[in-house]
């Protein structure tokens, strides 16, 4: 029924448009032609940077596609991100607005999803206090050592048992538990709402639906918005999905307030939830529905985009060493040799003996970016490696692509971490090579927080245990798909067996 629904809107969008709309840009870059009105949307795989990067090889690394009643540019080469992320990043700092997006954001009363504009300031200037802040990242450590001799325990319960153990699960487990920790005050372990399974599942389904896009998306105006109204189901969906999460971040913010006189509530350095109700404080206007939302709409990011975008790098790095034996080998013996072989725990401080390990990560932010496609939106018109783009027009970095470019990178799609030996290149946002944070001023607050995480998980990883895959499997068995709408999962979880090492 609703897709009957769907096809007669979109079939009635195509009536009016012919009559009415004529496209007026002709130095748009150069692009597939796509049908009258619905453009090439009927020919979407449903993986963006993979169909974006299939169209990229034909049309060239600035590329416009017509998706809808909407015109997308598409970037695929470091040469034109650097071109959008420096030279007119001015011109490049803002979002385009999107279904899921929109409603999961308080309308858009967040940082990662918000237009540049004074909300915007604001709630990023937290951000970066709280995120990027050497001394601020100082005190999770301990912290996090207490969460990885948590995964270490779980390991080892099943390395005891010699049962293989879901390498997506154990990542997202552990990074919720020092996420829920540092950023919200939540200790997953004493929690009595939400255990670490529930968090794991919250994070997943809220993820999806943050990107999730509706009719209005690709045909603006009022007969779109019609049509996502008529669209009943999606909109059940999303509304169940918010009030979930609002009701998590609802409780994470009474449990900051109920505590006014102890650590959480007063001090403003407790975590970033203090630091922003503590703003919400000052403004005068303390539990105000606007500022109540603008906090949730930043625990949502935290939330929403800083457990699986960790997760989803770990998992990718264990997926590569896995069907690379010997970058295991080769990471596993340094580790061993460095650090010496009787440790119970490891600090982040042992971090700075492993160089090779480093490289693994950073080879696998280039193969594995968490989130592949980076959305911008022109705010005047620019011009693109001679090429003019409208004012609005959405855009998007394709990291993944980028990470593939075969002018920039021997051997593309190998896994290999020795590439980056002699190399400067780093994942920090001037590299435009490799972009997994992307960069300017819409560069990721928490490129520091997130990949200490990743590293010393790894660390931990490849410390304490040898790994193997399941009886009957070989690497060539594992699925290498990924699923997802803005950030990108391993879509078939690694299950792997692990050996105690001492
Ligand atoms: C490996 C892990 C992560 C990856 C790959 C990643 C990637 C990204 C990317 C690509 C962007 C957009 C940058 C741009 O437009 O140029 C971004 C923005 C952002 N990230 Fe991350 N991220 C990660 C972890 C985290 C974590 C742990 C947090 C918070 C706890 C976080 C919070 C944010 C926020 C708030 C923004 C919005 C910045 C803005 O629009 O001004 N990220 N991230």
């Amino acid at each position: 029924m609703e897709i009957l629904i769907y096809l007669s809107w979109v079939l009635l969008l195509a009536l009016f448009s012919f009559v009415f709309l004529k496209k007026k840009n002709q130095r748009l870059p150069p692009g597939p032609r796509g049908l009258p009105i619905i453009g090439i949307l009927h020919q979407f795989t449903g993986i963006p940077h993979k169909w974006f990067h299939q169209l990229s090889l034909k049309h060239g690394p600035v590329m416009s596609l017509p998706l809808g009643l909407t015109t997308a540019v598409v970037i695929s080469s470091s040469e034109a991100a650097e071109e959008v992320l420096k030279t007119k990043d001015v011109e490049t700092c803002t979002r385009p607005q999107m279904l899921g997006a929109r409603r999961l954001s308080y309308n858009f009363k967040d940082i990662t999803f918000a237009q540049f504009t004074d909300t915007w300031k604001e709630n990023r200037k937290v951000s970066m206090v709280e995120l990027l802040n050497f001394k601020k990242l100082q005190t999770f450590k301990s912290l996090k050592e207490e969460e990885m001799d948590f995964m270490v325990k779980k390991i080892s319960n099943s390395a005891l048992e010699q049962s293989p153990v879901d390498i997506n699960n154990i990542s997202m487990g552990l990074v919720s538990h020092i996420l829920c920790r540092s950023s919200l005050g939540q200790n997953l372990h004493t929690n009595k709402f939400f255990d670490e399974e529930r968090i794991i599942q919250l994070v997943m389904e809220g993820s999806l639906a943050t990107g999730e896009f509706g009719v209005a998306d690709f045909f603006p105006g009022k007969l779109g918005n019609f049509a996502d109204w008529l669209l009943q189901r999606k909109r059940v969906i999303l509304e169940k999905m918010f009030k979930e999460l609002d009701d998590f971040y609802q409780h994470v913010i009474d449990d900051h307030l109920k505590s006014l006189d102890g650590p959480k509530g007063t001090d403003p350095s407790a975590d970033i939830v203090s630091g922003m109700l503590n703003l919400v404080d000052k403004n005068g206007t303390p539990g105000s529905k606007r500022n109540l939302d603008q906090v949730k709409g930043v625990l949502m990011n935290l939330f929403l985009g800083g457990i699986d975008t960790v997760a989803i790098i770990l998992i990718w790095a264990m997926t590569e060493l896995i069907r690379n034996p010997r970058a295991m080998k080769k990471a596993q013996e340094e580790i061993r040799s460095v650090l010496g072989d009787k440790r119970e725990k490891l600090t982040e401080e042992d971090l700075e003996k492993v160089k090779y390990l480093k490289l693994i990560v950073k080879e696998t932010f280039r193969l594995h970016p968490s989130v592949p496609t980076i959305p911008r939106e022109s705010m005047s018109p620019i011009t693109i490696q001679g090429y003019d783009i409208p004012a609005k027009t959405r855009m998007y970095i394709n990291v993944w692509a980028i990470g593939r470019e075969a002018k920039v990178w021997k051997n593309p799609e190998e896994f290999i971490p020795e590439r980056f030996i002699d190399s400067d290149v780093h994942f920090k946002g001037q590299h435009y090579e490799l972009l997994p944070f992307g960069s300017g001023r819409r560069l990721c607050p928490a490129v520091s927080f997130a990949s200490g995480t990743i590293e010393f998980g790894l660390l931990n990883m490849l410390y304490f245990f040898d790994w193997s895959l399941p009886d009957g499997v070989v690497a060539e068995d594992i699925d290498m798909g990924d699923i997802g709408n803005i950030s990108f999962y391993k879509k078939v979880p690694l299950v792997l067996v692990p050996v105690k090492h001492h």
